[in-house]
């Protein structure tokens, strides 16, 4: 099969938001290469979601919900959607169990509220997408660097690997210093923020891609 490169994102120029200090998004564009292979067999394991950090702010028992969102709350609204697809790179995965975590726009986690704000859990459709409506992350200190935004994830299921990972911004100037966003393996993690709409809506597209379970 030919190499073919597919332009993700073109449509972010002259576009700027600031959804907190740490996000400002500067019209990039980005390629992403289809895997080389013949038949779906040699593509197996070439496509999978790299894995980041859990960090020290994941929870366990997040509620189950799509919107993220509430009352008072202060930040760009965004919609973080995908498919979770296998490790063949094309077959959906039905309900598999999708986890997000962020902090707020001030760089905070709620670690010990009833309301797990900005946290929650869904199980995938029969074609393997997710959505969560929630908000852009703020930044926070580590050490003395900021951590870029990021969106924390992670995925399991009955037949494929569990998948612990992180999701970033294209544009964000705290990327190329941090540990781990500036790794090579995050690359296909560093997302454009796509204005949807005239109406402003936002939205990041991640399809993620599991790994065979030795199972
Ligand atoms: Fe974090």
């Amino acid at each position: 099969m030919d190499r073919k490169k597919f332009l993700i994102t073109a449509s972010l120029a002259a576009f700027s938001i600031s959804a907190c200090a740490s996000v400002k998004i500067n019209g990039e564009s980005g390629t992403i290469e289809e895997p080389d292979g013949e038949g779906e067999g040699e593509l197996i394991g070439q496509c999978a979601t790299t894995s980041d950090i859990l960090g020290p702010f994941y929870r366990a028992n997040a509620p189950v919900r799509t919107d993220l969102t509430f009352s008072g709350l202060e930040g760009s609204v965004v919609d973080v959607k995908g498919r979770i697809l296998g490790p063949d790179c094309m077959t959906p995965i039905e309900d598999a169990l999708v986890e997000i975590w962020h902090c707020n726009t001030e760089g905070e986690y709620d670690n010990d509220s009833d309301e797990y704000r900005h946290r929650g859990i869904q199980t995938t459709t029969k074609t393997g997408e997710y959505s969560f409506k929630t908000i852009l992350p703020g930044k926070y200190q580590n050490g003395k660097l900021y951590r870029p935004a990021h969106i924390h994830f992670r995925v399991t299921s009955p037949t494929t690997n569990e998948l612990v990972s992180q999701l970033y911004f294209i544009g964000d100037p705290h990327i190329t210093k941090d540990p781990w966003a500036s790794q090579e393996k995050a690359v296909d993690r560093i997302r454009p923020i796509v204005l949807e709409d005239v109406k402003g809506s936002l939205v990041v597209n991640l399809d993620i891609f599991t790994s065979q379970s030795e199972q």
